[in-house]
């Protein structure tokens, strides 16, 4: 079930949707239809231009430069980070840019986890992106360390009596979403925190997707760390964010080894250098990051409030045409869900649904949404989902509801 946000300000996704060229080609004869959104969103002009800027106007290496274009780059690439932090409510000494989210998780689980033993336990949930379960498998497997799950319940949302009673004295970690890609859901973050606590647990919130739908402050979260993609985030591909509390980050050993991450170096000894370069190894993915840099200055831009109310309204007006459909099943209604719909068509395989909805124009993901155990836990080998972003209309809200029910009558 969703909470309606209040409407702050007039909110116009036409004219965002200028930003976005993209978003007016054709696709098999009809216009483009995108709610694929979870997956991967499309850039603003601003995105793309700061890049192309970037490589046209002043490129180079960063940090290691003496000449005009290292320093004109390395600078470009710091205010990213201080971007980035501000949107995040962060200090840019606690940004780690990573590859994305996946490459965030997996650095502070292979970090951390040299500091466990065997029966040391991990606490995730079952409707975890792979991103957020397989890297702690790999302690599990190599290390013997423990992992327990939270119960999803029928509405998507986490099972926090459950939650309370996996709890203890040999918890280490809890990671879970912070929004669910498949259901929506979004967690109850202060009772995660406050049961962590209670066992002196750390806590990592997996924010791929709660950071395109809602303001992110990462100290009123009260989690350890916190980790997103960009290309979700209206940015590019092959950067991402990992926020780690100064404490939490200063704990962890290095993950990779390279130029850039140390402070010194003798044939004897090595020092490293202090988060956030720590982690930084190699040349990072410079034009990325000023591309990550654009996307929070433009979503700082907007009224997040009142995009993410048109989100929900165009959520809503999807449901609406679809619920009284006996053949619409929809995975997930938690209070207070993200505009993010999975669900399945009786009858039909998600598969063909996604296929026959593109002759359509409409861009659907359909599978397990790497979250294998979820599908599961639903009785489902995969689902569809359409997820909606700021530049949706509630015209393209219809033309989903319109050819899915076309699609349907396929299979009926
Ligand atoms: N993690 C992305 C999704 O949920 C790819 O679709």
């Amino acid at each position: 079930m969703l909470i309606e946000p209040k409407i702050t300000a007039a909110f116009d996704p036409y004219a965002i949707r200028d930003e976005f060229p993209i978003l007016s080609r054709q696709v098999n004869g009809n216009p483009l239809v995108y709610l694929d959104n979870a997956a991967s969103a499309q850039k603003p002009r601003a995105v793309v231009q700061a890049m192309v800027n970037a490589l046209e106007g002043g490129y180079s290496n960063v940090h290691r430069g003496l000449h005009t274009l290292a320093n004109e780059t390395t600078d470009a690439f710091e205010a990213a980070r201080d971007s980035v932090a501000r949107f995040i409510n962060a200090a840019p000494t606690e940004i780690v840019f990573t590859k994305g989210a996946t490459e965030a998780i997996n650095l502070v689980a292979s970090s951390f986890g040299l500091s466990l033993k065997a029966g040391d336990e991990i606490v995730i949930s079952e409707g975890e992106h792979h991103a957020n379960y397989i890297p702690w498998h790999f302690l599990r497997e190599r290390q013997g360390v423990v992992i327990k799950f939270i119960p999803v319940l029928d509405d998507g949302s986490l099972d926090l009596d459950a939650y309370r009673k996996l709890l203890t004295p040999k918890t280490r970690m809890v990671a879970v979403t912070h929004m669910s890609n498949v259901t929506g859901a979004v967690t109850d973050t202060q009772a995660i925190v406050e049961g962590a606590r209670s066992v002196g647990a750390r806590v990592l919130l997996d924010g791929a997707q709660s950071v395109v739908h809602q303001p992110i402050d990462v100290k009123a979260l009260g989690c350890d760390f916190f980790v997103f993609s960009a290309h979700k985030l209206y940015g590019p591909t092959g950067i991402g964010v990992l926020w780690g509390r100064p404490e939490a980050l200063e704990a962890l050993p290095p993950y990779q080894g390279g130029g850039e991450m140390i402070s010194w170096v003798a044939l004897d000894a090595v020092a490293y250098a202090d988060p956030p370069h720590r982690f930084e190894a190699g040349t990072p993915p410079i034009v990325q990051a000023i591309g990550l840099g654009a996307a929070c200055e433009w979503l700082n831009g907007i009224d997040r409030a009142a995009a993410a109310a048109h989100e929900h309204a165009l959520y809503k007006r999807a449901l609406e045409r679809l619920e009284g459909h006996n053949w619409f099943k929809l995975i997930g209604d938690a209070l207070g869900k993200g505009a993010i719909m999975a669900f399945a068509v009786e009858g039909a395989h998600a598969h063909d649904v996604a296929q026959l909805l593109d002759k359509y124009g409409v861009a659907v993901r359909a599978g397990t949404h790497c979250a294998e155990p979820l599908m599961r836990r639903f009785g489902m080998a995969s689902s569809a989902r359409a997820s909606f972003a700021l530049y949706n209309t509630l015209e393209e809200a219809d033309a989903f509801a319109d050819s899915l029910i076309k699609v349907q009558g396929f299979f009926s």
